[in-house]
């Protein structure tokens, strides 16, 4: 029996600026993601720091919350088989510098922070990052 997984992603103000949400969003598509919620938004300072809370107090977190804040970014939840794993492969290396070929982050990502996308890392993380951007009702069956 097939096991589906969701995971939530965003689209960083850096490839919302550069006109990258089409061309990241048939990636998800064309490897067989299904599209259970989106909405473009943009967050607050705060709200970047409630979302990315386990990394405060490493050296880019003030960098990171404010980037993360600077504009509009697009939220996704996904599902899929492995969808966590396979959406990570697909996204590419942290830093672009280290990227492979064919990866999201090889094609839009400038350097280590302004990195185009992300996604969750694991399941609980999944979990707490899908809840903080959709209420269960908002995500298509
Ligand atoms: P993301 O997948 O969104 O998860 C945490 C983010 O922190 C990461 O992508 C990067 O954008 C950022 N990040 C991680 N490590 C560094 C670093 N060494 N310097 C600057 N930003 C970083």
């Amino acid at each position: 029996m097939k096991t589906l997984q969701r995971t939530l992603t965003i689209i960083k103000p850096d490839a919302v600026r550069r006109n990258a949400i089409g061309d990241i969003i048939e990636q998800f598509e064309k490897n067989g993601f299904c599209i259970l919620a989106m909405k473009m938004l943009q967050i607050s300072k705060h709200q970047a720091e409630q979302f990315y809370a386990v990394h405060a107090g490493r050296p880019f977190f003030t960098s990171l919350t404010d980037f993360m804040s600077s504009g509009a970014i697009v939220v996704l939840a996904l599902e899929r088989e492995n969808a966590i794993a396979d959406l990570r492969k697909l996204m590419g290396a942290t830093n672009p510098a280290n990227a492979e070929e064919g990866t999201i982050r090889k094609k839009w990502a400038t350097n280590i922070e302004h990195n185009a996308i992300h996604g969750s890392d694991a399941e609980e993380t999944a979990r707490f990052e899908l809840s903080f951007f959709f209420a269960g009702y908002e995500l298509a069956k």
